[in-house]
């Protein structure tokens, strides 16, 4: 049943208050708000209210055994939803929070099973979106709020993305513009021993190292066979319409290689679609001159490999924006994976679902 999406837009750096309290007093009753974090836009829902929590995973088309993160406004409000708060957690709070990390911790009872999904376990953040902390602040409550996409869409970073999946599914959708950070929170399993990075994100496995020096991460997945790192990070979880190649390696080396798969498959009649770094896609255009021309190569720039987090920040836009032009097929290139590319390299190895050529 399609409900009234009432869209309100407000100042990234100074939403207005009466728009801010509308939502807060919308989350308490129950509805479903999407609002910007600086990872991307979340799809918020009142946490400890477990039908405003069925309702989301219903909008999202979600499956109901992948949890969502909690979002508070203060560490001093963690106590309220994980059952234990050991000093690591403190220390990582004081370094990161408010900001892009995600805390896995041991629950309190009071969190409903649809948030956690039944797990013994919740994912806690404090987001550092001034509209997010408004929302918080106001409201008073912990909000539950996975990404605000459709199952298996990229994440939202604008309001217009979170229409195109969620227009007449939601309630209110708070538009503050494009997201800074661009992809999701990093998430840090503190239930494992040692600590386990359970999804690359916001925060980089070596800014994390620094304070918890025994943290480890898991390979990234190449095998569909091979159990997921999260509950809801399946291996096609980005996924574009086209069937994508993920290429990785020197620029030089990329855009040679890269070039020479275009080239043939545009010979071939295929439609092709190129989402790569600025410096690629110059390094490219010369090989790709006659292809282009022909209208068979459609390029999407994506960032710059000198400037890594402006990759990160355009990724999921540029993925949507290519995915409207159709292409039958699509390779990509992203820069190192070092810092914040790691969580680019990830999100872009699952939009290929494992497809990658190292050169
Ligand atoms: O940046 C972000 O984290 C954004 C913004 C809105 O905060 N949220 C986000 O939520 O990306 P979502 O639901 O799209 O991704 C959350 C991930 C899922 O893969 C889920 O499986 C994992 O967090 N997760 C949540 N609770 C967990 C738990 N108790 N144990 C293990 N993984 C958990
Ligand atoms: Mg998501």
């Amino acid at each position: 049943m399609a409900i009234k999406t009432r869209v309100i837009v407000v100042d990234p750096a100074a939403p207005d208050a009466a728009a801010i309290e509308h939502a807060a007093l919308a989350l308490g009753k129950g509805q479903l708000v999407a609002f910007p974090t600086e990872t991307v836009y979340g799809l918020g829902a009142h946490a400890l209210d477990p039908e405003a929590v069925r309702r989301l995973f219903d909008a999202k088309g979600r499956p109901s055994t992948d949890p969502v993160i909690v979002h508070i406004a203060h560490l001093r409000q963690l106590g309220t939803i994980a059952a234990a708060v050991p000093p690591v957690a403190r220390r990582l709070a004081r370094a990161f929070w408010p900001g892009p990390l995600t805390l896995i911790l041991q629950r309190r009872a009071m969190v409903p099973d649809a948030v956690t999904a039944g797990r013994p376990t919740v994912g806690v953040r404090v987001p550092a979106h001034p509209v997010a902390d408004a929302l918080l602040q106001f409201s008073g409550l912990p909000i539950a709020a996975p990404s605000a996409n459709r199952f298996s869409r990229p994440s939202p970073t604008s309001a217009q993305h979170v229409l195109a999946d969620l227009d007449g599914r939601v309630d209110i959708v708070i538009d503050a513009g494009p997201t800074p950070v661009g992809v999701e929170s990093t998430i840090l399993d503190l239930t494992a021993e040692p600590p386990v990075v359970r999804r690359p994100g916001g925060v980089s496995f070596e800014a994390l190292q620094a304070v918890v020096p025994d943290a480890h991460r898991l390979q990234l997945v190449l095998d569909p066979a091979v159990s997921q790192p999260a509950p809801g990070q399946l291996l096609r979880h980005y996924a574009p319409s086209a069937p994508m190649t993920l290429y990785l390696g020197s620029v030089d080396r990329v855009a040679m290689r890269m070039g020479d798969d275009a080239r043939s498959l545009a010979a071939s009649g295929e439609r092709v679609g190129i989402l790569a770094p600025e410096e690629d896609l110059l390094m490219l255009a010369p090989r790709l001159a006659a292809a282009a021309a022909g209208g068979r190569v459609v390029t999407k720039r994506c960032g710059a490999r000198r400037d890594p987090a402006s990759t990160a920040r355009e990724l999921f836009a540029a993925l949507r924006a290519l995915d409207r032009e159709g292409p039958g097929v699509i390779l990509a290139s992203a820069g190192s994976p070092d810092g914040i590319g790691a969580a680019v390299v990830d999100r872009l190895l699952r939009a290929a679902e494992g497809r990658v050529v190292h050169v």
